[in-house]
């Protein structure tokens, strides 16, 4: 199986939903390691599948080169083929993103390019809009600017504050993410300009 490192800042709800479709009979990939940069509980959700779980602080490092550097050596360890953001709440850097061009798979609880960044679900309720949704997208140098692969709808609701939003975001996400990392995993991504298809 193709080997995956994930990596989480949070709750590690979508992370979970990773490992899960890994251990699936027909699954393609592995996740070979859950990489993290703060106490979370994503670090439980990966300690309790028996993965190797490493964290990887900002604030240990003496600037973000520094850091995005030690990010990339802990990640190359397990040497992935693509690496997976699953609610990881920090921008990645040049090195990390110069040895893993266009492999890395980031979801966003928004569909792109409308609302980027870390509020995308409180900026999307506060924007009025009817219908969002998730995005699964390649992570370039940009916040959530890199060519998209797969969107999925969800509607808002007339009650929706932004943790019922995001809860329904997420249930999408839990299915979008695992299904097109197995996608990307056994076809490839082929990239044209700023748009990319899987194969
Ligand atoms: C998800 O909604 C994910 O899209 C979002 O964090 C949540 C993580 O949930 N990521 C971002 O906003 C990244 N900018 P989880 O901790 O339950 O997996």
């Amino acid at each position: 199986r193709v080997p995956i490192v994930a990596m989480a800042s949070g709750t590690g709800s979508l992370l979970a939903a990773l490992i899960e479709r890994a251990a699936a009979p027909s699954s393609s990939f592995r996740v070979a390691a859950v990489v993290i940069d703060r106490d979370c509980a994503a670090r439980e959700i990966g300690e309790a599948a028996g993965l190797p779980v490493v964290v990887c602080r900002l604030g240990d490092h003496p600037d973000r080169d520094a850091w995005d550097r030690q990010l990339l050596a802990e990640v190359d360890r397990f040497a992935p083929d693509w690496v997976v953001t699953a609610g990881f709440m920090k921008i990645l850097g040049p090195a990390f993103l110069g040895r893993f061009a266009g492999r890395v798979v980031n979801s966003h609880p928004a569909l792109l390019p409308a609302f980027p960044g870390a509020h995308g679900v409180a900026d999307a309720l506060a924007y009025g809009v009817k219908v969002t949704g998730t995005t699964v997208h390649l992570v370039d140098g940009g916040v959530d600017t890199g060519p998209i692969l797969a969107q999925a709808t969800v509607p808002v609701l007339p009650d929706d504050t932004v943790d019922t939003l995001h809860e329904r975001i997420k249930i999408s996400e839990r299915e979008l993410l695992p299904d097109v990392v197995e996608a990307v995993v056994t076809r490839g991504v082929v990239t044209d300009g700023r748009k990319a298809q899987i194969s």
